[in-house]
């Protein structure tokens, strides 16, 4: 780790910027591996003098961290600070307004349409903050309550969750994206008393029937014989300009509750509950491989300290920076970094209700003139689809305030990368691609601004107190150089600490398959320079004529062909090969497909991966399918060249009618070898 080259293949290194360094609190790679190495070597004192910056009402009653990772030993657990009592809505606004920035603005917040703008400042949200925990009380809603909601990205859904957290509630956000059948069968398996939506929003000049989907679940649920007594709704279309295409929204006086007529008479007063630091702060959906979402739970005091932690080094927060994470609440990137890391560290942020783009493809770049955003943070597939707009869309902007720019989600190919580096931070801002999971709390491998040389599409290095390490199929640890499964050897103060009732279920998917490690369930390859690379997740791999193929490595090299703006590859059985390679492309605008283009496209994976990568079918395709958060569902398209009649569970697709197109398009191109 200690000695970079500088010369790696075609992967350039590049070292941090002397502004960025100047300022950062890590500024050369001998202070991150300092500061690591105290981190791994006494984790207990490591994360006891960050603990100390926050507000506890008492002390740890037993030891500070105690852990099993080991099956043999018995049972899986990871307890950190048992027995210290505190409350995190407190340690992220009260605690700044008690120290004299109430006056500080906690969030800038942009609609959908560009003249729809709010702010509110640290001592206004914590009077929300206790409005709304006094209408949760007084709807019944206690210590240990689960609470869903159904929200768009706005500073009330973040009001609703941070008063889930001053009462002892447990909030699951649910993305808006999601269909009634998937919202009913998260509330149900929460056990959620109360649902908390709005009556409806816009996505570009797409309407969103929030209200009539959370009716819709609310039926099922009943139907379930899972009935809530009440569902209150936000009139987010009140602000809205927009009308068009906006049908009647389904009201029903039984149970569903107005936010404006019971916030209008709630008391802004309301005591913090004094929280264990293991009780559980969140519970939040993750798609799981046999298709039941797993409800991650995370407990309060841990995650507290994780989430502020990487967020204060991961982007070198400085109290005058301005961060904007395009992430949705609904997902742990915006739980982390649009709210509990973000507000532990009394940072401005910018939060956006709206789409990239709409109006048009400059709406990041505009917002980041207008609010002078220092740190940026978004997910690759943005930028895939930004990329291949003009370049008139990014460079009529300034973005002269930008100083950091950050990636997660999915592994950032070099050309995005490069893209997102050159063009978008015109090569004065570090990518800091951050690699974590709904599981892990928050990033666990990442480069430090101004300390980390970048090389584009590595996530370099790991965060503090995190011991990674690589495993072949048997379990066995990859030393130096080499490529396997990403798993952990040790815990941190953000890991998932169950699933939310199956532990059974949790001990299997994360500690089972390799005992004594956390099992991430992704590929990586580490490098000479200790550098991880993460490959995607081991269900993603694909074995062509004996060769083990990332699907990211074809498709990163998909991407570089010039006409191609979003590709996917997977497999399908084949008779000699094992399985043979098909890539899905979506083509840039104005770009048609043709022989030539495919052979160059075969040309260039043959180039960069050899001849055995070079994909079998090539299907040009108008859309990809994708869940809410952006990810490809790589399962559907391997189901599809499959020609499998059963999908399995596709409730999580933004756009369901996708399908039978990609039906239809790759029937008459399919040979069943
Ligand atoms: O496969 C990895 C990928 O996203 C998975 C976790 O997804 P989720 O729980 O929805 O959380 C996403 C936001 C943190 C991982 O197992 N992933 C996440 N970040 C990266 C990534 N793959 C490569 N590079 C990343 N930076």
């Amino acid at each position: 780790m200690k000695s970079l080259k500088t010369n790696l293949d075609s992967n350039a290194v590049y070292l941090p910027s002397d502004t960025v360094q100047k300022k950062a609190y890590i500024s050369s790679l001998d202070a991150y591996l300092k500061m690591y190495h105290t981190s791994i070597e006494d984790p207990i004192e490591f994360w006891k003098k960050i603990s100390a910056q926050f507000f506890w009402k008492s002390k740890p009653t037993g030891p500070f961290l105690s852990y099993n990772f080991d099956l043999k030993k018995g049972p899986i657990f990871t307890k950190w600070m048992e027995g210290a009592l505190t409350n995190v809505c407190y340690n992220l606004v009260d605690r700044h307004v008690q120290d004299g920035y109430g006056d500080k603005i906690a969030y800038y917040w942009e609609g959908n349409e560009p003249d729809e703008q709010k702010q509110i400042t640290y001592q206004a949200l914590l009077k929300e903050i206790c409005k709304c925990a006094n209408v949760l009380k007084a709807l019944g809603i206690a210590k240990g309550d689960r609470v869903a909601i159904y929200m768009p990205t706005t500073i009330e859904a973040i009001v609703v969750m941070l008063s889930c957290a001053r009462i002892g509630a447990i909030h699951t956000v649910i993305f808006t994206g999601f269909s009634a059948d998937a919202l009913a069968t998260r509330i149900i398996a929460a056990k959620a008393k109360l649902l908390v939506t709005a009556n409806g929003t816009f996505r570009g000049t797409k309407f969103i029937p929030l209200k009539s989907i959370a009716t819709q679940a609310l039926i099922q649920c009943k139907a379930a014989n899972h009935p809530l007594n009440d569902c209150i709704v936000f009139n987010r279309l009140q602000t809205m300009k927009r009308r068009e295409g906006i049908p009647d929204i389904p009201w029903d006086d039984s149970i569903d509750r107005s936010w404006e007529t019971l916030m209008a008479s709630a008391s802004d007063v309301c005591e913090p509950e004094w929280m264990d630091a293991e009780d559980p702060l969140f519970i939040l959906y993750t798609s799981g491989s046999t298709g039941k979402p797993k409800g991650v739970l995370h407990t309060s005091g841990g995650y507290l300290l994780y989430a502020a932690t990487a967020f204060k080094y991961a982007f070198d927060y400085h109290p005058e920076d301005l961060f904007f994470c395009s992430g949705d609440l609904g997902w742990i990137t915006g739980h982390t970094f649009n709210v509990y890391g973000a507000l532990a560290c009394k940072t401005t942020s910018v939060l956006f209700d709206g789409i990239p783009t709409y109006p048009d493809g400059g709406r990041f770049w505009d917002l980041i003139d207008r609010y002078k955003v220092t740190t940026f943070y978004t997910a690759p597939t943005a930028l895939r689809t930004l990329m291949q707009l003009e370049p008139i869309y990014v460079t009529k902007y300034s973005r002269a305030s930008l100083r950091i720019l950050g990636s997660v989600g999915e592994p950032i190919d070099p050309s995005t990368w490069n893209w997102f580096y050159e063009i978008v931070g015109e090569k004065r801002c570090p990518i800091i691609d951050t690699f974590w999971q709904t599981e892990t709390g928050a990033p666990i491998i990442c480069p430090l601004p101004g300390a980390t040389p970048l090389k584009p599409g590595a996530a370099t290095l790991p965060f503090w107190g995190i011991v990674p390490t690589i495993v072949n199929d048997n379990g066995v640890e990859i030393i130096g150089e080499g490529q396997g499964h990403l798993v952990v050897k040790n815990p941190w103060p953000g890991i998932a600490r169950t699933l939310d009732g199956s532990h059974e279920r949790f001990t299997s998917t994360y500690f089972a398959p390799y005992n004594g490690y956390y099992y991430t369930g992704d590929r990586a390859k580490r490098d000479a320079d200790g550098y991880f690379w993460i490959i995607g997740r081991t269900d993603d791999m694909l074995n062509s004529s004996g060769y083990l193929i990332s699907t990211a490595e074809i498709e990163s090299a998909l991407m570089q062909h010039p006409s191609v703006a979003e590709a996917a590859a997977v497999s399908a059985p084949h008779a000699t090969k094992g399985e043979s390679i098909h890539c899905f492309i979506v083509l840039k605008h104005k770009w048609s497909y043709n022989h030539i283009i495919e052979s160059e496209i075969k040309s260039i994976v043959r180039h960069k991966l050899g001849a055995f990568a070079v994909p079998d079918l090539i299907y040009p395709v108008p859309a990809l399918p994708k869940v809410g958060s952006g990810k490809i569902m790589r399962r559907l398209l391997r189901k599809i060249v499959r020609q499998e009649v059963y999908l399995g569970d596709t409730s999580t697709l933004v756009d369901q009618s996708i399908v039978n197109q990609l039906r239809a398009l790759t029937l008459n191109k399919v040979k069943i070898f």
